[in-house]
């Protein structure tokens, strides 16, 4: 399973054509995520970890410094190879729910990646049933609870069983049972050597899980405790 590495990263979102100026978000962040642990990054509003997140899963890119995916340069990677090692449960899911019936968002991936449809229908039926979303099956993906449609994120993202899964404050949306639904997802995921972060403001989650605490400071300064 392989290390994810911010080298001397900076990242700017560029200036708006409404005249906001352009935001410096990090100014040389350094922050090595090892295998086989558990993450969880908190940090002020705005201090930059959903930027974390989105730099980590290739979906932004750094102006300057380098992600390197286990020894690898993730700028000479498209989105799709950077996919197979991180999956991103993004802040707000339904921006990455693209089907409109849950087994098909599940089963899209597999089926971009080579898999028969009617393997990959099976496949996603029983992630359903994996992540409670049973009931959900006929449900238009939009009309899923926040919850639901965290848990359709991952299972769509744990089928393609990235290196890594990035939670962006997916757990604030989830009711008791669903919550230990993810996270003994998550604790399957590390006992196979692979890691997550974890996007969250609780203070007891870190202990609860034996986690690596990642404190993020205003001006992109990641101190690992
Ligand atoms: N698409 C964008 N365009 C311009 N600026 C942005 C964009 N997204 C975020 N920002 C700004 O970049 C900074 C970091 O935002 P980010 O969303 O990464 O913070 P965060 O730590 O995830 O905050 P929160 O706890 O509210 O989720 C903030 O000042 C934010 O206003
Ligand atoms: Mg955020």
């Amino acid at each position: 399973m392989k290390a994810v590495s911010f080298e001397s990263v900076c990242f700017s979102y560029p200036a708006s054509l409404r005249d906001k100026p352009s935001k410096r978000v990090f100014d040389g962040l350094a922050l090595t995520l090892e295998p086989g642990r558990v993450y969880v990054m908190s940090g002020p509003n705005g201090c930059g970890k959903s930027t974390f997140a989105r730099l980590m899963s290739g979906i932004l890119r750094p102006d300057s410094g380098r992600i390197m995916i286990g020894g690898n340069d993730s700028a000479w990677m498209g989105l799709p190879d950077i996919g197979k090692h991180i999956g991103l449960v993004m802040q707000n899911p339904s921006r990455q729910l693209i089907m409109q019936k849950p087994v098909d968002e599940i089963a899209f991936g597999l089926i971009h990646r080579g898999m028969q449809k009617e393997a990959a229908m099976n496949v996603a039926k029983a992630a359903l049933r994996d992540y409670g979303l049973a009931q959900t099956a006929d449900t238009p993906a939009q009309k899923l609870s926040k919850g639901e449609q965290v848990r359709l994120a991952m299972a769509s993202l744990a089928v393609l069983e990235p290196d890594w899964l990035v939670l962006d404050e997916s757990l604030s949306s989830l009711d008791g049972a669903s919550r230990g639904r993810v996270l003994e997802k998550v604790a399957r995921l590390v006992r196979h050597g692979g890691g997550a972060l974890i996007v969250s403001h609780s203070k007891d989650l870190a202990y609860e899980l034996g986690a690596v605490r990642i404190l993020m400071e205003k001006g992109g300064v990641g101190v690992v405790v």
